[in-house]
């Protein structure tokens, strides 16, 4: 799998910039969304891919980086629609506008930019989406009704897409992955080695897409295989 043609959201930082390093490494196009532009830079800096400071939230702004794709890389061969953040809160003591603000990033945003994507992909006749979903959509957590409920949505959604988009030859795979020691939520599996890291589930996707076209894997779950041992 040679130069292809990558859009991944929320690529600034954590598993989005490790895909977006390995993406550049095996020698794909690569345009990337964000939000902090520092972050933004010193990522686009590092892997020569093109970064653009986008809400993937905003509709206006998931039309400005598929209008981008096509101007600079001429279409997209991949979306991965990694971008997102966590709200954890108790039932009995959610904020709902706080939830909703975290399903237009993490469900309704990842909804919208492959909504734009998907046509071109239909008209190229293949194609590849990768959505990040997590274990916590996978299995249900104290404090996690928001979060677990955005990402439980992303894997239902992934197998909608997946029966619509087959016949067409566009692969949607979702990917599962535990713990990731990135700075998410400015906490999530810090000073663990044993832990996941960010690398490891941009392998993971890499390897999804390199199965020969006619080998879909439909989710693919990671976990850290002894994060209980001790050094
Ligand atoms: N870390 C874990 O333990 C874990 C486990 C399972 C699943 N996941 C999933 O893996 C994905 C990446 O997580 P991560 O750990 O790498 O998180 P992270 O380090 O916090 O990075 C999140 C990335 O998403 C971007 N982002 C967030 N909201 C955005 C928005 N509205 N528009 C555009 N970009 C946005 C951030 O941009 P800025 O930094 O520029 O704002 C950042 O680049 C997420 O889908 C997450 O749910 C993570």
């Amino acid at each position: 799998m040679g130069g292809r043609r990558f859009l991944i959201t929320g690529g600034s930082q954590g598993i989005g910039a490790a895909v977006v390093a390995l993406a550049r490494k095996a020698g794909h196009q690569v345009v990337f969304t964000g939000r902090d532009a520092r972050l933004i830079e010193q990522v686009a800096q590092g892997t020569g891919a093109h970064g653009l400071r986008l809400d993937v939230s905003s509709g206006d702004d998931n039309q400005k980086a598929v209008e981008a794709c096509q101007a600079r890389m001429g279409g997209i061969d991949v979306l991965v629609n990694n971008a997102a953040f966590g709200y954890a809160a108790g039932i009995g003591e959610m904020d709902i506008d706080r939830m909703k603000t975290m399903f237009d990033t993490n469900v309704f945003g990842l909804v919208d930019i492959s909504n734009r994507v998907v046509p071109l992909m239909k008209q190229q006749g293949e194609g590849d989406i990768v959505n990040i979903a997590s274990t916590s959509g996978m299995k249900g957590a104290a404090r996690g009704t928001a979060y677990a409920a955005s990402k439980w949505a992303v894997r239902g959604i992934s197998q909608c897409w997946q029966a619509e988009l087959r016949p067409l030859g566009i692969r949607v795979i979702s990917v599962c992955p535990s713990e990731v020691q990135t700075n998410w939520g400015g906490r999530t599996g810090r000073n663990n080695p044993n832990k996941l890291y960010a690398e490891d589930i941009a392998a993971t996707i890499m390897a999804a897409l390199d199965m020969p076209h006619r080998v879909l894997w439909p989710e693919v779950a990671v976990f850290a295989n002894n994060p209980w041992k001790e050094d």
